[in-house]
């Protein structure tokens, strides 16, 4: 008998649970003592929690689209947590924080530095409408932090409308605008004000509305913003890295509800901005300009940790007596250069092109292997953000969180790494600057994969 819903199942929502028995039994056939020996040591010294420590494996080296474990192992990289827009290592982004290294490492207080300057410059020049101001952060999280702060700020109101099974960071404001059980439960109060809407996911919508979307999700959103009257914002996942894609008209509607209403727009971009979809920013794909955008993740890249809000030049109203960030590595010249490579990096090497093109090809593939394998049920992609999910049966779309973990189990040991959302989806998010060759690899493994499960399915 296979295992059928798990009650962990509910937390599944960010990645695969690290405690699961499929984990343990993988570890016992590929991890050699001397890794379990590292393995060991990181979970004597850091704090356990969900989705990471313990660890599965350890790694010695990044380049491109590819990881490699302290045993050799080479895996294609189509989870690397969306940091990889210009792939691991790249040596232009590299030469450039060695040059800054040596040049200007920090920058103190008070002062500013011109790979910050630059950068401030580049981003609202590539940002869509009048997305004229910056503010930078060590991390996505406090970037979030920032918007919600300054949605405070700007409009004198403090409730926002979010989205359930969204993801905004892990820190105590981020988690209460959120909507994923496994940051929010049993943790205590969280911000008062945070209202929670389903998101626009037509393959599991309360409203029912299914193939034939009439964007019910979005009326309702309308309708909280009408019954509350006092919202701040509305924040949200443009495209949400799961990956769901909202229709074509979601966010038209969303716009016109939130000026209807005196709310402003945040959009989240931190892991699908800078390229992921086939745009620079997810957002152009919707034809719209948010209030607020928050850039994170491959903004460092793939090397340090930086993130951006992105606001409308009359949100920025010198304000001496309110602090919006403040963080010490607010203007880290090196980070800074990082960024300022990768974008370069994007621009020169036809990232975006590169995406779209090979985005398009690999749904192709996907569809055809729908047609083989009965496990998918759903097949979903915007440029290099792509999403298999798999389902017990394709009337009901039962998520098949079992079988996908086994999916996922099988790939890591014909080296293929990638994320689970929701327990049942294969979400791939390789480097943007894969090849072909590469992306064809990648399909084989999880054809093999998908075989392999069926007839472990069918001989049950
Ligand atoms: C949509 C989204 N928002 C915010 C964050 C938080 O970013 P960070 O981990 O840099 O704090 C993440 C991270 O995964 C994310 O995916």
């Amino acid at each position: 008998m296979r295992a059928s819903d798990s009650p962990l199942d509910h937390f599944k929502s960010e990645g695969d649970l690290n405690v699961s028995p499929r984990r343990a039994s993988w570890s016992t056939q590929h991890i050699n003592a001397e890794t379990r020996h590292w393995l060991e040591e990181d979970a004597k010294y850091f704090l356990h929690q969900s989705l990471s420590t313990p660890c599965l494996n350890v790694l010695r080296g990044c380049d491109g689209a590819n990881i490699e474990d302290s045993e050799g192992r080479r895996l294609l990289d189509f989870h690397g947590n969306n940091v990889h827009q210009a792939g691991f290592s790249h040596p232009r982004v590299i030469e450039a924080i060695t040059r800054q290294m040596k040049e200007l490492s920090f920058c103190t207080r008070r002062y500013t530095n011109l790979p910050a300057i630059q950068l401030a410059k580049k981003l609202t020049e590539l940002a869509p409408g009048n997305l004229k101001r910056a503010l930078f952060a060590p991390s996505g999280t406090g970037a979030i932090g920032m918007a919600l702060k300054l949605a405070r700020a700007a409009t004198g109101r403090f409730k926002t409308i979010s989205m359930w099974d969204s993801f905004h960071g892990a820190s105590l404001d981020a988690i209460s605008v959120g909507g994923e059980a496994i940051f929010r439960h049993s943790i205590g109060p969280l911000l008062p004000g945070c209202e929670h809407v389903p998101p626009p996911d037509c393959r599991h919508c309360p409203f029912k509305c299914g193939a034939a979307c009439n964007l019910s999700c979005a009326d309702y959103v309308e309708y909280v913003l009408e019954k509350e009257g006092d919202v701040a914002a509305v924040i949200a996942e443009t495209v949400r890295s799961t990956p769901f894609i909202p229709p074509l008209d979601y966010w038209k509607k969303i716009r016109a509800a939130c000026d209807k209403h005196g709310a402003l727009l945040i959009l989240d971009e931190i892991p699908t901005g800078l390229g992921r979809t086939g745009k620079m920013f997810a957002v152009e794909h919707y034809g719209i300009v948010p209030d607020m955008l928050v850039l994170g993740k491959g903004l460092g890249g793939g090397v340090f940790p930086l993130a951006a809000l992105l606001a409308r030049e009359d949100l920025n109203r010198a304000m001496p007596d309110q602090a919006l960030g403040h963080y010490t590595h607010e203007k880290n010249p090196v980070a800074c250069a990082a960024a300022l490579a990768t974008l370069e990096v994007i621009e020169s090497e036809n990232l975006l092109e590169n995406t779209r093109r090979l985005g398009e090809y690999a749904v192709g593939r996907f569809r055809e292997l729908m047609a083989k394998h009965s496990l998918i049920g759903d097949v979903r992609g915007l440029g290099l953000l792509l999403g298999l999910e798999l389902v017990k049966d394709r009337l009901t779309m039962h998520r098949a969180t079992d079988e996908a973990e086994q999916v996922m189990y099988h790939a890591l040991s014909r080296g293929l790494n990638f994320k689970l959302t929701m327990g049942n989806i294969i979400t791939l998010t390789p480097a943007l600057t894969i090849t072909r060759e590469e992306m064809d690899r990648a399909i084989e493994i999880l054809d093999e994969c998908l075989l392999e499960e069926g007839n472990l399915k069918r001989n049950a």
